[in-house]
């Protein structure tokens, strides 16, 4: 029985809407094969919305992403607006999308397809077959402590203060999220924070502690400080499975993360909010990777990490396994017959355009159905 679900896409700048232009195809295939179809709209985000309305997102804008199923995001930002005043900057759209929907777990999967195990910067056999998940919390943290701003001191220097702050029940809620995944693969997590510095690190650790006693008994929990975790990650970074960490470190930690992999153009999103009483999610996904502002409008750009984004968005909001796995498994299938757009070249390989990149997606999903 087909299901209309609402989505809300929001392509954004740069890159963005040549990405999802491909999702689109993606989702036009899903809708006419498959027994989910959907109710698109679409508007903007970040720059492209300053342009329209004078606001990197307009009131409008989120109360359709509140009413939406899910929201799928391209990317925000390039030098044309960097000049412009913090509020109005295309980020701060973004970080209110994140805010208002109340998304505090961010899931950053850190995935190496094996057809491109060797485009990773690190040694092959130290990638290869990697598959850890980031989880970062993201609606609280330094990212929107208060107080916050610049001030000018009675001496005539001024002072930037940003705050870091979490209270206990933003703790519990991402620890919950990443036991809970942690269950569905191999049973470990770990923490990661700076307790040896700062307080809020300590409430952390202590946090995490209690809730994996109390609840979680069943899943190995370790602790580790962040920048030893940076370290590790380019070390040996299949010794971890998921890592859960704070709004800041999870930034960082998940670009490193991403740079293992061999692309930032692979690596897709999701962001969730809490579960209400029917079990449904506010929800948001999108790329890791940014709006290359230096590519944009060139058909260049790696539409993979959006399609997988999208395989995220049907596993985790619809819960739809079956076609989450299907498009996976197209983009396997596509890698492993070779073709790459620029980001992911590498010798013998057969170099597509971003637009080509969707369109055999498709076919290889036409392929495993027929
Ligand atoms: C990310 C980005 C954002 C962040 C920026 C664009 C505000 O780096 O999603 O990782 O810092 O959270
Ligand atoms: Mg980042």
């Amino acid at each position: 029985m087909a299901a209309n679900r609402k989505l809300l896409i929001l392509p954004g700048d740069g890159i963005g809407p040549e990405v999802m232009g491909e999702v689109k195809r993606v989702l036009d295939w899903m809708d006419s094969h498959r027994a989910i179809t959907f109710d698109v709209d679409e508007d903007l985000v970040g720059g492209c919305a300053y342009d329209a309305h004078g606001a990197p997102l307009s009131d409008a804008t989120m109360n359709k992403a509140l009413a939406a199923d899910a929201v799928l995001l391209g990317a925000v930002g390039g030098p044309t607006w960097e000049k412009l005043p913090f509020a109005s900057q295309p980020e701060r759209g973004l970080l209110r999308l994140r805010k208002d929907m109340e998304l505090f777990a961010n899931l950053r999967p850190a995935i190496v397809f094996d057809a491109l195990a060797e485009a990773s910067t690190l040694k092959t056999d130290l990638v290869a077959g990697l598959d850890i998940l980031i989880i970062r919390e993201l609606t609280g943290g330094v990212y929107f402590g208060e107080p916050r701003g610049i001030t000018t001191l009675p001496n005539g220097e001024r002072r930037g203060v940003n705050t870091q702050v979490y209270d206990t029940h933003e703790i519990v809620r991402i620890g919950r999220v990443a036991f809970e995944l942690a269950r569905k693969r191999s049973g470990r997590v770990c923490s990661v924070e700076k307790a040896n510095v700062m307080e809020s690190g300590v409430l952390w650790r202590e946090e995490m502690t209690k809730l994996g006693a109390a609840e979680y008994p069943d899943v190995k929990l370790s602790h580790m400080y962040a920048d030893n975790c940076a370290m590790q990650l380019v070390r040996a970074p299949k010794q971890f499975d998921v890592i859960v960490t704070d709004n800041l470190f999870g930034d960082l930690l998940s670009d490193c993360a991403a740079m293992l992999t061999g692309s930032l153009g692979m690596l897709p999103s999701a962001s969730l909010g809490a579960a209400d009483a029917t079990g449904r999610r506010k929800a948001l996904y999108e790329p890791v990777h940014g709006s290359a502002p230096d590519i944009a409008g060139t058909n260049k750009a790696n539409p993979l990490a959006t399609i997988l984004s999208a395989a995220m968005m049907l596993r985790y909001s619809f819960d739809l396994a079956d076609d989450a796995d299907l498009l996976e498994q197209a983009v396997r299938d596509v890698l492993d017959a070779g073709y790459r757009t620029a980001d992911i070249m590498q010798e013998g390989k057969i170099l597509i355009s971003c637009s080509d990149m969707g369109e055999i997606v498709v076919e290889a999903m036409t392929r495993r159905t027929t």
